[in-house]
């Protein structure tokens, strides 16, 4: 059997993971609109050779900008500055089937592909935020469920543009003045429940076929749809034994639908506090820590559960699943709710407690130890059936990518686990993912 290789991705998110991190003195001085900040982290990861870069996005501004900045750039138009400050990594964005129109968004990332060339990756989200509706003439959110259904035509509308051109259609001819080769380009005429599209795209295959389909949904409906789509998943994950559990669903899942489970890769969030030594790496955790104000968590948590109010709760009370909506019926960010009352249950924290769990990477895997600590629990659950790789998720940005580049990285390759050189030249590549070919 060939050697697996681990997969890393750098999450880049504000000035770091943490809550607090905008405000630690080693985050980076820059302004989180400054794209040069975007382009000294994709060129440091692009220098430790992590597969890609990963840039999130929401649709509504945050009612705690006040206390918390919650902006950065608009994804697609960041990713086309990146794709030219960097040669080799992959660089994925996110953007939402709810509120994009498909041949605009298959139009985007077919251009992205080649301005990168053949190194994009779409980070596939039906958008959880309440919110975000008020900002594109909706009247209410749609419920968790119509959201994944709606996607599921999204995602046979975007293929087929995708695919309206073979790759081989553009001839370029000057001297016999053919430009494409007849019979190539082909309409896509879906006439479904939520879309109409005529198509063809009007932008030629691009050199991956179409992009890296990533997905970061874990619930059930979700779970069901990375199955049947995803090529990289994404997922929150707060103990080595729920992560295991995932991976082993998920890859029973996607070979139920008949695909081959090294086809998707899953990579669960790790946000890793290093330090020199043990009580370096627990004595920046904790500086982080004291600079968190449980007010903005609070907010936070009431985002996930789609606005549901928590204010009554005072901060030292010892929290139980009756406190928090069944996440069952909770229609934002279903699986995230799921991450937090599990805890709950499990570990019966107070609210502040609570809140400071959330405040490391809102519901991801945190951990503070020394390269050596890190590296080993990398390996572990990479070699225990938990995970293909990671999202990484730096608590502080730049120093906790600088550390994890100079420190762990070389462990990882020590250990045969990680490339010490990139081999391939595009995102599918360094995934080991097939390229996708048109149907007949
Ligand atoms: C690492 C990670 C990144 C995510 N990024 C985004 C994002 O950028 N935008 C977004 O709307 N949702 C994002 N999500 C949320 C999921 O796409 C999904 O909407 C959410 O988990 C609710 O669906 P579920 O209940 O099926 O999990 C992210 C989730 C994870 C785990």
């Amino acid at each position: 059997m060939p050697a697996r290789n681990l997969h890393l991705n750098l999450f880049i998110h504000g000035r770091g993971h943490h809550e607090a991190a905008w405000r630690h003195p080693s985050a980076s001085p820059r302004a989180l609109t400054d794209i040069r900040y975007y382009i000294d982290l994709a060129q440091k990861a692009e220098a430790g050779c992590f597969d890609s870069i990963f840039l999130a996005d929401t649709l509504a501004a945050g009612d705690d900008i006040a206390s918390a900045p919650r902006i950065w750039l608009e994804p697609l138009t960041a990713l086309a500055a990146l794709a030219g400050a960097t040669r080799r990594i992959g660089l994925i964005a996110t953007c939402s089937t709810t509120y994009t129109e498909p041949f605009n968004l298959a139009r985007q990332f077919a251009s992205l592909d080649h301005i990168t060339g053949g190194r994009v990756g779409w980070n596939i989200v039906t958008t959880w935020l309440a919110t975000a509706s008020g900002n594109f003439s909706a009247q209410s959110p749609l419920s968790h469920a119509e959201r994944y259904e709606r996607a599921e035509e999204y995602m046979r509308v975007v293929t087929a543009l995708w695919d309206s051109w073979t790759d081989d259609a553009v001839l370029d001819d000057r001297a016999e003045g053919h430009y494409a080769r007849p019979g190539s380009i082909r309409p896509v005429n879906h006439r479904g429940t939520h879309y109409q599209v005529t198509g063809p795209l009007n932008v030629p295959r691009g050199p991956q076929g179409r992009p890296v389909f990533v997905q970061a949904g874990s619930s059930e409906t979700g779970r069901r749809f990375a199955a049947r789509h995803a090529e990289a998943v994404f997922t929150a994950q707060m103990e080595k034994a729920t992560a295991k559990d995932f991976y082993a669903d998920l890859k029973r899942l996607a070979a139920a639908e008949g695909r081959a489970p090294d086809q998707i890769l899953i990579l669960p969030g790790l946000s890793p506090v290093i330090g020199g030594t043990e009580a370096d790496a627990h004595r920046i955790a904790r500086e982080l820590n004291e600079l968190t104000d449980p007010e903005v968590g609070r907010k936070r948590l009431s985002g996930r559960f789609g606005g549901h109010d928590f204010s009554h709760l005072p901060l030292d009370k010892t929290l139980s699943p009756e406190d928090f909506p069944d996440p069952a019926l909770v229609e934002a960010a279903r699986s995230r709710t799921e991450v937090i009352v599990g805890l709950v249950r499990r570990e019966k924290p107070t609210l502040r407690q609570l809140l400071g769990y959330m405040a490391g990477a809102r519901g991801h895997f945190v951990t503070a130890g020394t390269p050596e600590q890190i590296a080993d629990l990398i390996e572990d659950w990479f070699r225990d059936g938990a995970a293909d790789g990671f999202n990484v998720m730096p608590p502080v940005l730049p120093p906790m990518l600088d550390a994890f580049v100079a420190e762990v990285v070389p462990l990882l390759r020590k250990r045969g686990l990680f490339r010490n050189e990139y081999t391939g030249a595009t995102l599918r590549g360094h995934y080991g993912l097939k390229r996708p070919s048109v149907p007949e």
